[in-house]
């Protein structure tokens, strides 16, 4: 499996998709546990539902998940929702890997690649939640049809989205955040029911925070938050 994703792949994905060679166990991991949770897009998705071995009240879907921090943290607190992680990055895949190898959790599964293809693959109205903090920000001009939100994906996120579901959102740069909530305001399909004018500064209640947070944090730059609603 490694072997298999670390060969060149042609996909929309411009990010890294493999750093430093993995240490043995995580290369153990990536062979073994990987296989077990991912999800097969090879086909249709008939029932989200049916991905997990208990069946989940909901299913939630983390997009970018970076190490996986939050992806097991909200496994952790909501046992009785099935949580989705995409991450194409191996290093970070093998990294959740390894911790979930020592958490007893049976609500996750995985897809370590595009997050667009794993979308298109799931049924509609399926998704009750759906995370995606801190994307790649592209910040050069000719690089901004790479960002993960654009009108098109609003698009492919809402059909897979559940009337009424949240979909989450954290930045830390200004831009990025200016960019995502013109297109959520201009798309039919969600609502951004901000409740106070300071809405964006305040993160969710069990947030625990990304290693990417952490580093912004460290680098004086501040994240905002949106939560926007599917209608
Ligand atoms: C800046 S990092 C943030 C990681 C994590 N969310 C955090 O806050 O620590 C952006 C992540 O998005 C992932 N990513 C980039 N393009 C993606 C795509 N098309 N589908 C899924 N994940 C993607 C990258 O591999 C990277 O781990």
């Amino acid at each position: 499996m490694a072997e298999i994703l670390e060969r060149p792949v042609s996909s929309p994905l411009h990010g890294r998709r493999v750093g430093k060679p993995l240490a043995k166990y995580q290369r153990v991991l990536v062979d073994t546990l990987l296989p077990r949770l991912a999800v097969d897009i090879t086909a249709p998705i008939p029932d989200a539902t049916a991905l997990f071995a208990r069946a989940p009240d909901d299913v939630w879907l983390e997009v970018g998940f970076g190490g996986g921090e939050h992806l097991l943290n909200a496994a952790t607190l909501h046992p009785d929702v099935g949580l989705i992680g995409c991450e194409p990055f191996l290093n970070g895949m093998a990294r959740a890997l390894a911790d979930l190898a020592s958490a007893d959790l049976d609500n996750v599964r995985l897809h370590c690649g595009d997050a667009g293809a794993l979308i298109d693959a799931l049924p509609p109205a399926s998704i009750g939640r759906l995370f995606l903090f801190y994307p790649d920000p592209w910040p050069k001009r000719r690089q901004h049809k790479r960002r993960f939100i654009s009108d098109a994906m609003l698009v492919r996120l809402a059909r897979v989205m559940i009337p009424g579901a949240e979909l989450r959102f954290a930045t830390d740069i200004d831009d990025i955040c200016g960019w995502t909530l013109a297109r959520l305001l201009r798309s039919p399909d969600f609502t951004w029911p901000a409740a106070t004018a300071a809405d964006w500064q305040y993160p969710w209640p069990e947030w625990v925070g990304t290693r990417y947070e952490q580093k912004a944090t460290a680098e004086g730059r501040r994240g905002c938050y949106i939560t926007a609603i599917r209608r």
